[in-house]
């Protein structure tokens, strides 16, 4: 028996979908959001009016910071519980919607203990108290429909994902204008790890013929439409696009899981700060070619080239990134050999330990870790 979750209730995409927050029931709505732009812009403002068209009462919390942090979710969670909103809406890039869904089970479950956040394991049900919507502001996460939480413990040093299938967004509010306010180099960053996503997704070990045809129609839109949004950002064709085929792509691997790429670049963020997107679309060639040895993994490899109209697909994935202006090694990302030399015990170990690799489809020891990482970091071809 198996079984694919895609999404929460509805997906809500095209212009002006902010329109589908107006015909919310409920009383109190608890808005959770970071950064500036979107405040400039004037894309909060038009969320809270839409929310009080509803005839919602608002309150906002609106400092998550990057990487959100055990204090910020606690901090919100309090208000949360204060405010006892009916409905939490959650609108900014991967930060806040995570933070915001991490807020959502302390003040389901205000008896949970904060300083074991990060263990739990059995998650108990959510919705007793109010619902969930997200609003993303970049295109590369998917957090609006998955099942996903990343919250850093800064004591520990330690990112780590928190999972339950409750967590899953009722409502995703994919509106094309809000994500045209990224610049450059995060639109790259943030299209490359939905690529990432879609192509670890549909080639994990646990693939099937849903998340197959999830997975190949994202590749196919991401590298269509991602390098013309790049080049194009106030073209809110091409962003709707990437922010339709992310999401997409999210909910492939939500559901199948990811490889060696998340696995390796979960290091190079927590070691070195390189952003996860960047991470992750430098590293995804070189395990392409890694992976070739896995005859399940080359067979579809070969499949989606053709798709793609490329003969190579690990030189076309390199093709895309310089199209995007994305480093090709390692070494270019300002890490010098000695620095990366001095962590890379630490890393091959944490990359193996990785739940993603667990989904690989080839299996990779430590030597083998170890020599991906170097061939990496000076960008010459994997051949072993
Ligand atoms: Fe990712």
């Amino acid at each position: 028996m198996n079984s694919i979750k895609l999404h929460g209730d509805k997906i809500f995409f095209g212009n002006d979908s902010t329109k589908a927050l107006r015909n919310l029931e409920g009383k109190r709505a608890f808005v959770v959001t970071g950064g500036t732009t979107i405040k400039k812009k004037g894309y909060l403002d038009e969320v809270i009016a839409q929310l009080k068209a509803a005839g919602f009462s608002v309150k906002c919390f609106d400092s998550v910071e990057p990487d959100p942090s055990v204090e910020t979710v606690q901090a919100g969670a309090e208000q949360m519980i204060e405010f006892s909103p009916d409905y939490i809406v959650a609108i900014g890039g991967g930060s806040p919607i995570d933070a915001a869904k991490a807020m959502w089970i302390f003040y389901e479950h205000p008896d949970l203990d904060f300083a074991n956040t990060l263990d739990l394991v059995d998650i108990p049900s959510l919705r007793n108290k109010a619902k969930f919507v997200a609003i993303p502001t970049t295109s590369g996460t998917a957090s609006e429909v998955t099942k996903a939480m990343v919250i850093k413990d800064k004591k520990k040093k330690l990112k780590k994902g928190i999972r339950t299938e409750d967590a899953i967004p009722d409502l995703a509010i994919l509106e094309p204008k809000f994500t045209a306010t990224m610049p450059a180099w995060l639109t790259a960053a943030t299209g490359m790890d939905a690529f990432t996503h879609a192509l670890e997704a549909y080639v994990s070990v646990k693939a099937n013929d849903f998340s197959d045809v999830l997975a190949t129609g994202a590749l196919e839109g991401i590298f269509k439409f991602l390098p013309l949004a790049f080049v194009k950002p106030d073209n809110l064709e091409y962003r709707e696009k990437v922010l339709n085929y992310q999401s997409i792509a999210g909910m492939a691997f939500s559901n199948v899981g990811l490889g060696i790429v998340h696995s390796m670049a979960h290091q190079l963020g927590g070691v070195f700060g390189v952003a996860h997107g960047l991470a992750n679309a430098l590293i995804l060639p070189y395990v392409v070619q890694y992976n070739t040895k896995s005859e399940a993994a080359q067979q579809k490899y070969e499949h989606l080239a053709k798709r793609l109209g490329v003969s190579d697909l690990a030189l076309a994935i390199k093709g895309l990134n310089k199209e995007l202006e994305i480093p090709m090694a390692i070494k270019e990302l300002d890490i010098s050999k000695e620095e990366f030399e001095l962590e890379l015990d630490l890393i091959v170990k944490r990359a193996l330990e990785d739940g993603c690799t667990l989904t690989n489809p080839r299996r990779i020891n430590e030597k083998e870790m170890k020599a991906l990482f170097k061939y990496i970091y000076e960008g010459k071809k994997i051949d072993f």
